[in-house]
């Protein structure tokens, strides 16, 4: 079979639906288009059991149940919702927050408004790869922490969590711990119990679903945490995000979540082969190549790279048929380096010359093939002028 261009490596940006989940999502476009809170009519409790379904179907992927799932517009809503949420909740408890220096903007943006609003914030540095310290985090917490808040996985170079141990430090102090699992969900097995995550943030379009659709999970404690709403309205998803139900999303994310976990034994392994075969092979032929992010603590789909004497904007423009990026989607029209690579401390050029390549469900041994050679062939010519 011939190879088809541009190959599509830029998974960690979005995915696309798979057609199951299209399928899946039709009928409640058309037929099954009532309103899931309208439930004197079955038109009403037809959208409503699929959005139970759905529901439970998440649930599952992250041992959680079902009644814990609140549904929001995405990753970025699930944190600000957790943020502001526990922030004006718990404000007689306390005003300080812990989250680290590589969190996805929707985190940083949010936490440096509610400084703004007089709340103090600690933004945790990370090692080399990418890592904060659980012990790091244990020595910032002070009577007035409220939340800790520190990403699953990281969406530029992939690296991974130490969440039990922050978990566990978290529940030693009382304190609340929140989870940006945008990047993790439907990649790598999760279970909240487990990991004493309080709450924490997924999105639809990172798992093969539809974009504008996530969730936010809220561990059912006693007394239950509170959680003030950024949205007001009619009071769904128990009052914490109000406004009608996305109803064909929620289904459609409710059939991705399935399928990642039905093939996540399988796709794990063969994701980091490619991704480990990937990294071998470029490094073996050209010289000056690093990893960003953690060896083996890492998303199996993630790569992300520094090529000495390139710098990324003209790489990723020389390859073109290649879709890769040099950091996070939404900074994409930054021409500042990653503030995620540019906290590991290594010296500036390292950062302004970071590629990733994030691969998926639909990547084949051929493409990787393409995308090494293509790599290879090109640092050969770009670094005769850089
Ligand atoms: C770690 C992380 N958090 C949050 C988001 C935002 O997710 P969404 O696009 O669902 O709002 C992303 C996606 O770019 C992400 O990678």
């Amino acid at each position: 079979m011939s190879l088809k261009l541009p190959i599509y490596m830029d998974y960690n940006a979005t995915t696309p639906v798979d057609q199951r989940v299209v399928e899946a999502m039709l009928p409640y476009f058309t037929e099954h288009f009532g309103n899931a809170a309208s439930l004197d009519h079955e038109f009403g409790s037809v959208a409503q059991e699929a959005v139970t379904r759905a529901r439970q179907q998440i649930a599952e992927l992250i041992s959680a149940k079902a009644d814990d799932i609140i549904f929001t517009s995405g990753a970025t809503e699930s944190d600000n919702i957790a943020l502001f949420g526990i922030a004006e909740s718990y404000a007689d408890k306390g005003d300080h927050i812990i989250t680290s220096a590589i969190e996805h903007k929707a985190i940083l943006d949010t936490a440096q408004h509610l400084e703004q609003l007089g709340k103090s914030v600690t933004y945790l540095p990370v090692d080399q790869y990418g890592q904060v310290n659980p012990e790091a985090v244990r020595q910032v917490i002070t009577p007035r922490t409220v939340l800790i808040s520190i990403m699953a996985a990281n969406n530029e170079i992939g690296t991974v969590t130490a969440l039990k141990e922050i978990g566990a430090i978290a529940q030693e102090h009382n304190v609340i711990f929140h989870t940006d699992g945008a990047q993790y969900v439907g990649h790598l097995p999760l279970d909240v119990s487990e990991l004493k995550i309080d709450l924490l943030s997924i999105s639809a379009h990172k798992m093969y679903g539809p974009k504008g659709i996530g969730a936010l999970y809220i561990r059912p404690t006693n007394p239950p945490l509170k959680v003030a709403p950024v949205i007001y309205g009619g009071g769904h998803e128990r009052g914490v995000r109000s406004g009608t139900l996305n109803v064909p999303a929620i289904v459609g994310f409710g059939v991705a979540a399935t399928l990642c976990q039905e093939e996540l034994p399988t796709e794990e392994p063969r994701l980091r082969n490619l991704t480990l075969r990937m990294f071998a092979e470029i490094s073996e032929a050209v010289k000056g190549v690093e990893l960003n992010g953690h060896p083996t603590q890492r998303l199996p789909h993630n790569l992300n790279l520094s090529f000495k004497g390139i710098r990324s904007k003209p790489f990723i423009k020389a390859l073109k048929n290649i879709a890769i990026s040099a950091g996070s989607a939404c900074n994409a029209a930054s021409t500042k380096p990653s503030h995620v690579v540019s906290a590991l401390g290594f010296d500036e050029e390292r950062a302004y010359s970071s590629l990733r390549y994030s691969l998926g469900r639909y990547t084949t041994e051929e493409e990787v093939d393409y995308a090494i050679s293509t790599t290879i062939k090109m640092t050969k010519l770009l670094k005769q002028f850089f």
